[in-house]
């Protein structure tokens, strides 16, 4: 689906597509539509009067006009009382679900946004087209024949005053939802095809295609890791016939400044849980657990094309959590990259391994300012705050408030959690304990971690509910892979320099 922007002139609209307008709960017409109403004979509003639609927030309602000048009409409702950039997200997967369903190839979308709104044009179009994006996205290159079916709506055009100013901020939307949508489709690809050289072959093309930028890739094996001691993340792969990656991306969009944020993804390709066996039904998502990485390499995608004023280090520890002679077992006693010691209390709380490793790493080499983690860590985080917000943890609360605002702003939202000695799995033998507890395990995880974070601003986003539309409420926006943790991502970095 591709977006095109005109000026406000109805003759501009392509005719015979449908025709999309938005509306507050008075459903009054104004501007272009009121003079498309008059040029039609009160045709919208005969039709609108004939519904029960009442123009609730980011609602639509679809007539099939087919005497009309055009096919379709839409109408997206915007209730009363201010709207957020969300509900126009929301509407514009409404819009898109709606017209596609019912055949629509060409949508023309009058920009003209009743006041009650209080948000700027541009602002609203801009979430519009997020929306209409991620409605748009599809995992279907397994499909064959029949069940291969391209979507109908191919192209929207955008009737907006502001066209200037909105094609600046379309470019950027466009950046982002690609971004975003490489996160999709590597969490949406199997495990026998997304393993570790998949990753690494993804961060290489990134890097070729966006050299200009100064995007620079670097990819440690097993031999590097090895002589490093990350034995944490070499002892999660050990079992897997994939080589154990760790992938830094560098990015240094902004001279001015010194300031250089890290952010570090969990890429479990697959967790079977090691030789603490998942139960078939908990494995069969798992090969979702690489979805930090997966959108910390969508970030990077996004922040290069949006030439982004930041100084970003984007890693991903890519692994396969499996069982073989090799594997690492239970009461087996680890020395860190950063020297702690761990006994496995269980080999199934993996990511919590990989990412310490891989921020002691990254804080060792390449210092930075702050450093963000990004993993579908615990089932217990899932089981608190369902599909609807994903867990935050921080030892800064001015980062953690600053991640949650671009969390509401970007739809992708986050609540905070408690971290506290108090949660930490005990051990006699070691420093430390990987384990899991009954009770309040996300917090555990997220204190074992915080022995990694250098005593820098840290902020440990656990994503377990949010990544894949499952059976927990609030994640069904999207099918399959959401790519959660681009946008809030790509905000809080871009706003907070
Ligand atoms: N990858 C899982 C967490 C997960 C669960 C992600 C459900 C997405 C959906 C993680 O590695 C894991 O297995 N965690 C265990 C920890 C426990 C063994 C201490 C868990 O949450 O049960
Ligand atoms: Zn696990
Ligand atoms: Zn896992």
């Amino acid at each position: 689906m591709s977006i095109t922007i005109s000026t406000a002139d109805l003759s501009l609209a392509k005719k015979s597509g449908a025709l999309l307008f938005f509306t507050d709960s008075k459903l009054k017409f104004t501007g272009l539509l009121n003079k498309a109403d008059k040029d039609t004979g009160n045709h919208l509003k005969t039709i609108m009067d004939a519904t029960k639609f009442k123009g609730a927030k980011s609602s639509v309602c679809l007539w099939a006009t087919p005497h009309a000048e055009f096919s379709h009409l839409l109408c997206v409702g915007t209730g009363e009382g201010k709207n957020t950039v969300s509900d126009f997200r929301k509407a514009g997967l409404n819009a898109f679900k709606k017209a596609n369903a019912e055949g629509v190839e060409n949508l023309n979308v009058v920009l003209e946004i009743p006041k009650n709104t209080k948000l700027d044009v541009v602002d609203a179009a801009a979430a519009f087209a997020e929306g209409l994006k991620a409605a748009a996205y599809k995992f279907d290159r397994f499909l064959t024949g029949e069940k291969k079916k391209e979507s109908s709506l191919k192209k929207v055009k955008m009737l907006c005053t502001e066209h200037k100013r909105l094609k600046g901020r379309l470019a950027l939307t466009d950046a982002l939802m690609d971004g975003q949508n490489l996160a999709r489709d590597l969490v949406n690809l199997p495990p026998n095809i997304a393993n570790p050289d998949l990753m690494v072959k993804t961060a290489k093309d990134l890097g070729k295609e966006f050299s200009k930028e100064g995007l620079k890739i670097k990819v440690l094996g097993e031999k590097e890791m090895t002589k490093l001691g990350m034995n944490m993340l070499l002892a999660v792969g050990r079992a897997s016939k994939y080589e154990s990656r760790l992938i830094i991306m560098k990015y240094m969009g902004d001279k001015s400044s010194d300031k250089v944020s890290a952010v570090v993804g969990k890429g479990v390709m697959f967790d079977t849980g090691g030789y603490c066996l998942k139960p078939g039904a908990s494995m069969a998502g798992m090969k979702a657990d690489m979805g930090g990485a997966a959108a910390v390499m969508g970030m990077m995608k996004a922040l290069a094309a949006r030439k982004a004023k930041v100084n970003v280090i984007g890693v991903c520890g890519c692994v396969v959590n499996m069982i073989d002679e090799d594997g690492f077992l239970p009461s087996d006693i680890i020395t860190s990259y950063s020297g702690k010691t761990v006994e496995i209390g269980n080999t199934d709380a993996e990511g919590r391994l990989v990412l310490g490793d891989a921020m002691s790493y990254i804080i060792d080499k390449e210092s930075p300012d702050e450093i963000i983690d990004i993993a579908t860590l615990t089932g217990a985080c899932m089981v608190a705050l369902g599909g609807s917000y994903a867990g935050i943890f921080s030892n800064n609360d001015k980062m953690a408030n600053r991640l949650i605002a671009s969390g509401d702003k970007t739809g992708e939202r986050l609540w905070r959690l408690p971290i506290d000695d108090a949660y930490a799995a005990p051990t006699k033998v070691a420093d430390l304990n990987n384990n899991g507890a009954p009770y309040g395990g996300a917090s555990t995880a997220a204190v074992f971690l915080k022995n990694f974070n250098g005593d820098l601003p840290w902020s440990h986003l656990d994503i377990a509910g949010v990544g894949m539309a499952g059976k927990v409420p609030g994640n069904a926006d999207v099918e399959g892979a959401s790519g959660f943790g681009v946008r809030v991502l790509v905000d809080y970095l871009e706003t907070n320099k």
